[in-house]
């Protein structure tokens, strides 16, 4: 079966060919158009900006791979598109170019969420793509066992993602495929969020993840110690801070780390950043110290990350940990995962998606599609999906 998918949520304007043989999903081709320049002099995303770039480019991306690949309809099985959440400019683009083919070729069209897509980037098996990241090298990131797809494996379920991104921080329990439950997530900023904003404030540009993540690695991970004072064997989990930064001059608040449910909140920790940098303008100026202030906020991300990902994973006893969404590039993140993973939670796989489909892609949203269509009882109504479909900014994950 091949798929092309269509993914236009927020400013990266992706299309791919992805064909699935045997639950096997090998991406023939992969392509992303970044909106970065046009996004950065602003901070961050305009939705109508994003939109006329997708406009601009979905064609050129489409003719691309219609032409490199002799895609006819023939060759097409079905089409999938991200539906939402996401910028509702951004979204329409998508989700009507995918409408006009569906229409044209008089193929079933599956509307696909976005996180259903960053959680099903795990089951990606095989790149066809020039530039592979290097972080699809086995062994170079994380653990040596995470960056084999999902597809072939046996026993996944029960799976426990942590997805984080720029708009959402997720933990979701999957019993079955395409069954999602919503068991923790943030009161307010995303993680990805507090990255950007942090490296507004300390003026690092847009997107501000890389950007903050590469200071820190400046300040030598060298300087990361393991706490001994970590609480994940108290039965209560109460954790203040898993790794500590060894004579750290600035010390972050870990939101809600102890509050016993497995909700997030980053909007502190962001201001907490900002009035440290209002009150000591000499870091702006001094690269040691904004490395070491980057650091240090990275780590109070990951804390909280870490210890809320083990607290569902010792209350659901999940056979599978994954990682997911734009912040799961981050190498330190990926890293101690699955370190604290396991060492508490020895029995359970753990997960992380090639680097490359951290970030927004449509191989991703071919894979989840392909579950979705696959699963669905009735699979006549993805032939009436051409004019029935509509994006939807605020669709629930169901
Ligand atoms: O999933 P994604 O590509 O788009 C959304 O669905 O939002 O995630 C984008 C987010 C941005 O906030 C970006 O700053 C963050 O992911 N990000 C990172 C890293 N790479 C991207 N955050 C931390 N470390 C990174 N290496
Ligand atoms: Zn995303």
């Amino acid at each position: 079966m091949n798929i092309l998918a269509i993914e236009t949520s927020c400013d990266e304007t992706a299309i791919a060919l992805v064909r699935v043989k045997n639950n096997n999903f090998e991406v023939i081709e992969d392509l992303v158009s970044s909106q970065i320049k046009v996004h950065a002099p602003f901070g961050g995303v305009v939705p109508n900006l994003a939109a006329r770039e997708h406009l601009k480019n979905l064609p050129i991306l489409l003719k691309k791979i219609l032409q490199k690949h002799r895609v006819t309809s023939q060759k097409i099985d079905i089409i999938a598109v991200t539906q939402g959440p996401g910028l509702i400019p951004a979204l329409l683009i998508g989700t009507n170019a995918a409408k006009a083919l569906a229409y044209v070729w008089k193929k079933p069209l599956v509307g696909v969420h976005h996180i259903a897509g960053h959680i099903y980037a795990n089951f990606i098996s095989s790149c066809h793509c020039e530039e592979q990241s290097d972080e699809a090298i086995p062994g170079k990131t994380g653990s040596p066992r995470s960056l084999r797809s999902l597809a072939m494996t046996k026993n996944l379920f029960p799976i426990l993602a942590l997805i984080v991104s720029g708009g959402h921080t997720q933990l979701i329990l999957m019993k079955k495929h395409m069954d999602f439950k919503i068991v923790g997530e943030t009161l307010d900023d995303a993680a990805g969020e507090a990255f950007d904003k942090v490296a507004r404030i300390l003026n690092l540009g847009y997107p501000g993840g890389p950007a903050v993540a590469a200071e820190a690695a400046k300040f030598s991970i060298l300087n990361f110690q393991f706490s001994n004072k970590s609480k994940f064997q108290n039965s209560k989990l109460k954790i203040d801070s898993k790794f500590k930064i060894k004579n750290s001059k600035f010390c972050l608040p870990r939101p809600m780390i102890n509050s016993g449910n497995l909700n997030f909140s980053f909007s502190g920790l962001k201001t907490a950043v900002l009035y440290i940098v209002r009150d000591n303008q000499k870091i702006l100026k001094n690269k040691k110290l904004k490395s070491e202030l980057c650091a240090e906020f990275q780590q109070a991300v990951i804390d909280v990350l870490v210890s809320k990902t083990i607290r569902a994973a010792k209350k659901y006893r999940p056979k599978t940990i994954l990682l997911g969404g734009g912040v799961s590039a981050n190498k330190e993140l990926r890293a101690q995962l699955g370190e604290t993973v396991k060492k508490e939670m020895p029995n359970a796989r753990y997960q992380i998606p090639d680097t490359r489909y951290s970030l927004d892609n449509a191989a991703m949203i071919a894979v989840a599609g392909y579950f979705q269509y696959k699963l669905s009882k009735n699979k006549k109504k993805f032939l009436n999906n051409w004019k029935n479909l509509e994006a939807n900014a605020g669709l629930p994950l169901k």
